[in-house]
Parts: structure tokens; C-alpha cells; sequence
């Protein structure tokens, strides 16, 4: 009776509440190389998870974010990486069925919202009929019961805001072949929570960046040129739209929300963000801030440009090749719902991002010019 009692107290009370339980976890990433991937591994490892990550056949080297994992020797036997394409459907039921994880997180895309604009059709085929492949893949296996399903969804969705700030409840406008195969993904994998019963959870988050942003993304754009200007560079810095407005986030934050949706016992969607949105320009001046540069701004349209105040340097032109057919002017988010149910909030404000991001610059590029 006494052991009985001890067993009983140990499997439902102990284990779960220790975290051990995610010892026997695991997670099977798509996305593995990227951004998100990268610090979705990391946290999942640190808890304990198995991790199994999927990469794209490249001609050049695509796991720079994610090798120091393989030497790690904390994780070692605990952390994989396979071959894998979201628009090879067979390829992703292989590895769903060899792997047998209990949670997959779909974070694989094309992420790029202006690329989007020349390459849709390829964007629509992995950012909208690949997470169909994975959904059915699940249903085709019959492991409805058994997986848990997390979809990055997007704050593009909102695209021509139709509310500020912007809720689950908030009516989407998507304003690129980005943005369109994104609520593709959103709305099956809700149909798929209703149809199937499996449980399915979508992320809406907004902006967020790290010192493993992309760097043809905005903000790491900006703070790699600043970087570069510290270390005495002179060259130009050339942006698109400065005006829109962004609610900026780090990214490792936000990997802890993916997380969070999937340990709660009813699947739903929330919206991620940090409840504060920032223009271009002013992302531009924080980041100039960190170095000591204050920054002024001059003229109108295409002829705007940034000063450095005690120099009179041209910092920041205009190129519009860098605009887009359609712009997302604004977005704000508020993730009143993840906090409520999900205890999320963030931890880190824009300028501790904007600090990270630049001083990590300033670090890389030392490193660069050392070797060179
Ligand atoms: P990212 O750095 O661009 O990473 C995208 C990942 O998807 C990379 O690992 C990429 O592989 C992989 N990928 C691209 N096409 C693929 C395909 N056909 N099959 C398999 N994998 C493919 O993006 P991120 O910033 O980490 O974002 C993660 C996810 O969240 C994306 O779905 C993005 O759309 C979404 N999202 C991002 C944000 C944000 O602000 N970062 C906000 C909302 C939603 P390679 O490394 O080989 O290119
Ligand atoms: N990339 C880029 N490069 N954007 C610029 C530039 C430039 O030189 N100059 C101005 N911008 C403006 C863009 O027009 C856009 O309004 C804003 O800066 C942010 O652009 P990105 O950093 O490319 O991000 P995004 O908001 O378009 O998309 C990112 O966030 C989405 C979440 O809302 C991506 O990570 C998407 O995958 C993600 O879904």
C-alpha cells in the first residue's frame, strides 16, 4: 500500500513537477538552421528534450548557427540533425515516422517578405502547402494523439492593421505572397485542431532579433553597418521604407512562448510581442546610440539622410530598391492572452536588444578583420 502510494506520488507528482519528465521528450524541429531554430534547440536541450533538427541540402555551409550543439558534450547522443525539404511531403512523413517525436515545431519558411514578392510561388509551396505536408504527414500516421504541433505564425498577417493594437481577434490583411501563404498555415492548422482533434498551436508572433538575425533583415542590417562604422569604416548605409513601424522582440524570448503553448493542456493561438512598436529611424538612432553617435536627420523622400551630429557625415540614404510593392506601415501586438495563460512576457527591452545586437557586431567584426 506504502510502496504503491510512493509510486503513485512519484509519477504524477514528482516527476512532472521537477521537469525530469523532459528527459523523455522529443522535439522535432523544421527550421533547425535558422534564427528561431537555433535558440529553440538550445532551450529544448537545456530541458532535457532529445532534439532532432532538419537542415536543406545547400551548396555551402548552413548550420553555422547550430554546430556548436554537436560539440557540446552536455548534449551529446541528444541532439541530431537530418537532411529534409518542407516541399518533399514523402521526405517529411519519413522523418515524422522515424522519428516518432512528441512535439514538432514548424518554424521551416521563406522568410523573407520582399523576397516573397519575386519568388512566390516557391514561397507558397513551403510556407503554405508545407505545413500542410507536415499536418498531413501527422494525420497520415495516425499520431493525432500522439504529437503536439507548433505553427510560427506571423504579425504580417495583419498587414493593413484593421486595429490597434492587434489581438487573436484582430481580421488579418495580408500584404505580401509572404504574409497570404503565412495565413494559409494559419487557418489550416486551426482546421486541422477542429477536424482532427490534434494539437495544433499557432504562434502570431511579431518582429523579433537577436545577434543571429538574418542579415538582410532590417535591424541586423543596421546594426552590422554600426559595427562596421565603430571599427572606422566609411561607407554608407543604404534603408527602404524608415517609417514603418515595427514592435521589435529578442528572439530568445520569444522561442520560450513556442515552447509554453505546447505544454498547456488546450491547444490555441496567441499573439507574441512586447506591446511597444518603433520606427526604422529610430532603430537607426538607437543603434548609433550605442556607439556614441547621435544621429540627425535631413531633407524629405528620397533624399532623406542621416548625419552624424559632430562629424556632419552622411550616415543612412534612401535606395528604393528596397521598397516593397506593398508596405506594412504599422504593427503593434498585445499578448495579453500568452500572459494570462501562459504566464509569457518578455524579459528583454529594445535597447538591451539593441545593445546585444550591436556589441555582438562590434565582436564578429573584429574577429573578420583579425583573420583577414
Ligand atoms: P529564418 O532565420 O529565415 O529561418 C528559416 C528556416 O527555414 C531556415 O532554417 C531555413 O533553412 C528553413 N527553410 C527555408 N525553406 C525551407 C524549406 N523549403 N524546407 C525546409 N526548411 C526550409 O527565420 P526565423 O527568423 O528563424 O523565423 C522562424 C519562423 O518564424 C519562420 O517560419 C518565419 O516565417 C516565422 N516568423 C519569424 C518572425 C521573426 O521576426 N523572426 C516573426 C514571425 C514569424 P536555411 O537555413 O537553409 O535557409
Ligand atoms: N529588410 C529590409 N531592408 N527592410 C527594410 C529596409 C532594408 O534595407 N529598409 C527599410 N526596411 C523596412 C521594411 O520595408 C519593413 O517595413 C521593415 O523595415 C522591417 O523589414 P524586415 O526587417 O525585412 O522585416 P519584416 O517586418 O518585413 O518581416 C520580418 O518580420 C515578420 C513578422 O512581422 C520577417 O522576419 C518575417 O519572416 C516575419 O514574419
Amino acid at each position: 500500500m506504502f510502496i504503491q502510494l510512493f509510486f503513485y506520488l512519484f509519477v504524477f507528482i514528482l516527476i512532472p513537477i521537477s521537469g525530469f519528465a523532459n528527459d523523455y521528450k522529443t522535439a522535432l524541429i523544421f527550421g533547425a538552421t535558422g534564427q528561431d531554430g537555433a535558440y529553440l534547440i538550445e532551450f529544448l536541450l537545456e530541458k532535457g528534450y532529445t532534439v532532432h533538427g532538419v537542415k536543406r541540402k545547400s551548396s555551402s555551409f548552413n548550420t553555422g548557427r547550430i554546430d556548436r550543439f554537436y560539440e557540446h558534450p552536455a548534449y551529446k547522443n541528444r541532439f541530431f540533425i537530418h537532411y529534409g525539404d518542407l516541399t518533399d511531403s514523402l521526405a517529411v512523413l519519413h522523418l515524422i515516422q522515424k522519428i516518432q517525436p512528441q512535439e514538432i515545431y514548424n518554424l521551416a519558411a521563406q522568410s523573407h517578405v520582399k523576397v516573397s514578392f519575386d519568388l512566390p510561388g516557391y514561397t507558397a509551396q513551403t510556407d503554405a502547402l508545407g505545413t500542410l505536408n507536415i499536418l498531413e504527414a501527422i494525420r497520415s500516421l495516425n499520431q493525432q494523439n500522439c504529437v503536439k504541433f507548433y505553427q510560427a505564425s506571423t504579425s504580417e498577417m495583419y498587414g493593413l492593421v484593421q486595429q490597434i493594437p492587434q489581438t487573436e481577434d484582430t481580421p488579418f490583411y495580408p500584404r505580401s505572397p509572404y504574409a497570404v501563404s503565412k495565413l494559409f498555415s494559419h487557418w489550416i492548422t486551426k482546421n486541422y485542431r477542429e477536424a482532427y482533434g490534434i494539437f495544433c498551436c499557432s504562434g502570431i508572433l511579431f518582429n523579433h532579433e537577436s545577434p543571429l538575425r538574418g542579415e538582410t533583415f532590417v535591424t541586423r542590417k543596421i546594426t552590422r553597418f554600426v559595427a562596421k562604422k565603430f571599427l572606422g569604416s566609411d561607407d554608407v548605409l543604404y534603408l527602404g521604407n524608415l517609417h514603418a513601424k515595427r514592435d521589435w522582440g529578442y528572439a530568445k524570448d520569444y522561442v520560450e512562448a513556442m515552447w509554453l503553448m505546447l505544454q498547456h493542456d488546450q491547444a490555441d493561438d496567441y499573439v507574441i510581442a512586447t506591446g511597444q512598436t518603433t520606427s526604422v529611424k529610430d532603430f537607426v538612432d538607437l543603434a548609433f546610440q550605442e556607439i556614441g553617435v547621435q544621429v540627425y536627420w535631413e531633407g524629405q523622400g528620397l533624399d532623406e539622410v542621416a548625419k552624424d551630429s559632430s562629424t556632419h557625415q552622411v550616415l543612412v540614404r534612401i535606395d528604393p530598391r528596397y521598397f516593397r510593392p506593398t508596405e506594412v506601415e504599422f504593427l503593434l501586438g498585445d499578448a495579453s492572452k500568452a500572459n494570462k495563460v501562459l504566464g509569457w512576457k518578455p524579459k528583454t527591452t529594445l535597447k538591451q536588444l539593441v545593445q546585444i545586437m550591436v556589441q555582438n557586431d562590434i565582436e564578429l567584426e573584429r574577429k573578420v578583420s583579425k583573420s583577414s
